[in-house]
């Protein structure tokens, strides 16, 4: 018992975590409003629980392993979880998805503490319109997380851009710029029908095709495409010929990529979530304060893993869909 190999024949390796449910931004496509995360302490996955999980985890495969919320940084005690993490044999890469705000004072102490890399949320570089999107947030901030970023050495750096048609669509060029002036990768995410907020905002949904149109007309005949290694995730990626940056579309609900999903998450209560899209979970959090051992832990594991689904159900039906807020899940 020491790999995760789905029904499908998907070995899984990518574990992300998510290790608070508040966010200091409430993007419209990924929280209502109103959320208010409903959690007391004691059912939020201890330094000690998320240790014990990530290294029977380890022991069955996992090498990666990202930090997420919510807003990741906002969780008391984030740099000493990631050197615990990033000490368990076995994890070779630990990245983390963050909105930055707060990453221009805590990216080189993350980065000394085993975060090796980022994915950085920036919708528009207009700062009102910024503002709108996250209903708070600010832009110049998020701008100074970028740049600590690069001058920590965390390599690479990818922004993460949700493309929503009349909203930040007139944005595509500018935001590749942006990359490609900061010598950064950049992909663009369909948006998903996940939470009420998710579906509420799926009428602004530009496809991949729509995307990369844009793409290949802004950026002409500079594009090389970038062959996916096996712990990739689910973006189709292309070299900026010249440039030190990259560009991608993550086609998560047009093209999915379910045939070849590597992955699982974990939320800050502890449920193990076994697709982004669907309902599915167990909680490993009683499994692991209780007395069983790690074998039985395996066990419980193994035999999720086994349920976990072909693929989302973005395309067919709005019915199949999680109810889950993006915000409690971590993307
Ligand atoms: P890398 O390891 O850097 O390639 O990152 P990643 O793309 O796995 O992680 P990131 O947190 O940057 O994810 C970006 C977005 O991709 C997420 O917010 C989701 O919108 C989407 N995404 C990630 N995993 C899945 C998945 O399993 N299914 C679907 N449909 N979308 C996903
Ligand atoms: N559709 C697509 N991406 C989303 N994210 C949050 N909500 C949605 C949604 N409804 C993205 C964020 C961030 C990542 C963690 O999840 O923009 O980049
Ligand atoms: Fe917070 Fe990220 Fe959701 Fe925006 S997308 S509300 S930054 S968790």
């Amino acid at each position: 018992m020491n790999k995760l190999i789905d029904k499908f024949g998907r070995q899984i390796t990518y574990l992300r975590i998510s290790i608070t449910e508040h966010c200091n931004f409430k993007c419209f496509y990924c929280r209502d409003d109103e959320h208010i995360p409903n959690c007391k302490r004691e059912d939020i996955l201890s330094y000690e629980d998320i240790q014990k999980i990530v290294r029977i985890f380890s022991e069955l495969g996992i090498s990666k392993v990202r930090l997420t919320g919510g807003e990741p940084l906002l969780r008391r005690g984030i740099v000493k979880i990631a050197n615990l993490i990033s000490s368990i044999p076995g994890i070779t890469d630990m990245p983390l998805s963050t909105n930055a705000q707060l990453l221009e004072k805590f990216a080189p102490k993350l980065y000394a503490n085993g975060v090796n890399r980022v994915n950085i949320s920036i919708d528009s570089l207009i700062p009102a319109r910024f503002k709108e999107i996250t209903r708070g947030g600010n832009v110049h901030e998020v701008i100074n997380g970028i740049d600590a970023a690069i001058k920590a050495g965390m390599h690479p750096i990818k922004i993460n851009a949700v493309a929503m048609r009349g909203i930040n669509d007139d944005e595509i060029e500018s935001l590749i710029d942006f990359a490609i002036k900061k010598g950064i990768d950049i992909r663009f995410i369909e948006t998903m029908p996940i939470g009420a907020a998710g579906i509420k905002s799926f009428t602004q949904h530009m496809s991949e095709k729509d995307i990369l149109a844009r793409i290949e007309k802004h950026l002409k005949g500079r594009l090389t495409p970038i062959i996916p290694s096996q712990t990739d995730g689910p973006a189709s990626n292309y070299k900026i010929n010249n440039t030190n940056s990259s560009v991608g579309v993550i086609s998560a609900v047009s093209n999915h990529f379910c045939q070849a999903c590597n992955r699982i998450r974990l939320t800050a209560k502890g449920e193990l979530i076994l697709c982004l899209g669907q309902e599915d979970s167990i909680s490993l959090k009683d499994a692991v304060r209780s007395d069983l051992s790690d074998n039985e832990i395996k066990q419980l594991i193994v035999n999720a893993i086994n349920k976990k689904p072909e693929k989302h159900e973005f395309n067919s039906s709005i019915d199949n869909i999680s109810n889950r807020q993006m915000v409690e899940i971590g993307g």
